[in-house]
């Protein structure tokens, strides 16, 4: 009422209201809008789970920290699309159709500490895939039926990890070089998975053996193969490995301190024999020489004196006759 004498004034709020809007919309959670079928709130979480979703979301706050596109049916996470969310803290893929993570997936994801991959149809995790999660506290993997290698580097660059879930894939063996290097790891769930309790798989076993606590459902982490193993737990078939591995190095080593010392043997028999020989030609030689040597001194004698070396090659000439004999 007071404004209507002024009709001026109010295309000026108007413009003042227009101006704050706007300032407002310039930060980036609003300027995005929120993607089809998404719950978007002011604590930037992106909520999409059980939409139906067969792509990943377009139109994503970009700064989105936390990310739900659980029980969906979405076959990819486009690396571009992903690696705007660079604050990204907490991402939840579960149950969706995803069937590989490249190298590029999570390239610029540098805060995200929580990231569940679990119900899906991965079948293998190469080198470097979780490589630039340098925050990545607790990765969950699991019930991913078809899952059967991971590479040996797979976490070696994550070293905030502290819980890492691998249950009831299909894994065999698992290298733990480098998961055994992990400072912070607390939490390893391996049960589910049909474990070969062989060899190849001995250092997982004793890991097991000598840290069980580290272990969720210790229990249930059994042997899948060989069929005489089938159902063991792997910490209690640790030690029995380790004898048996070694063992059979061992009795390798020793057919090779065997074939070593047959070796040796021939040689040493052969050599001493080499050696017998010859001794005995040095010692016809020697004698030889020595024969030689008596017969010119007989014959130097005789060209200087007559009758005293007569004498004296009679001499020599006994003893000619005494070394034929010998
Ligand atoms: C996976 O999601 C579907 C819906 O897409 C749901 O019916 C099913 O119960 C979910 N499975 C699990 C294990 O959460
Ligand atoms: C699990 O791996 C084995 C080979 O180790 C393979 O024969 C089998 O088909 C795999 N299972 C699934 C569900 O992919
Ligand atoms: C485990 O992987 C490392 C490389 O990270 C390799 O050097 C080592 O030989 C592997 N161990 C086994 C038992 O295959």
């Amino acid at each position: 009422m007071r404004l209507a004498p002024q009709p001026s004034a109010q295309p000026l709020q108007l413009l003042v209201a227009l101006l704050l809007t706007a300032g407002a919309n310039a930060s980036p959670v609003l300027s995005s809008g929120c993607p089809d079928r998404c719950v978007c709130d002011d604590q930037l979480v992106v909520q999409c789970a059980g939409q139906h979703l067969t792509t990943f979301p377009v139109n994503l706050p970009l700064a989105t920290r936390q990310l739900i596109i659980s029980n969906n049916r979405i076959a990819e996470l486009p690396p571009l699309a992903l690696n705007y969310l660079s604050d990204l803290v907490y991402l939840d893929c579960s149950n969706n159709s995803l069937t590989e993570i490249s190298e590029s997936t999570f390239g610029n994801l540098r805060k995200l500490a929580y990231l569940d991959l679990s119900f899906n149809t991965l079948s293998r995790i190469e080198d470097r895939t979780f490589g630039p999660l340098a925050s990545l506290v607790m990765l969950r993997m699991t019930d991913n039926p078809g899952l059967s290698e991971i590479h040996p580097d797979a976490f070696a660059e994550n070293s905030a990890l502290q819980v890492l879930d691998v249950s009831r894939n299909n894994l065999t063996v698992l290298n733990i070089t480098s998961l055994m290097a992990l400072p912070a790891l607390r939490s390893v769930g391996l049960s589910g998975n049909p474990w070969s309790c062989e060899c190849d798989n001995e250092d997982l076993c004793l890991w097991i053996h000598l840290e069980g606590f580290k272990f969720q459902d210790e229990g249930q982490t059994v042997c899948g193969s060989p069929a005489d193993m089938q159902g063991r737990r792997l910490g209690e078939v640790g030690i029995q490995l380790r004898t048996l591995c070694h063992q059979t190095l061992g009795s390798l080593d020793y057919l090779f301190f065997v074939v070593i010392g047959f070796v040796i043997f021939a040689a040493g028999t052969v050599s001493a024999w080499m050696m017998g020989v010859v001794m005995v030609l040095y010692e016809r030689y020697i004698k030889k020489k020595d024969e030689n040597l008596d017969a010119d001194e007989e014959e130097e004698d005789g060209a200087e004196t007559g009758r005293s070396s007569r004498a004296r090659s009679d001499h020599g000439n006994g003893d000619l006759k005494m070394s034929h004999t010998v």
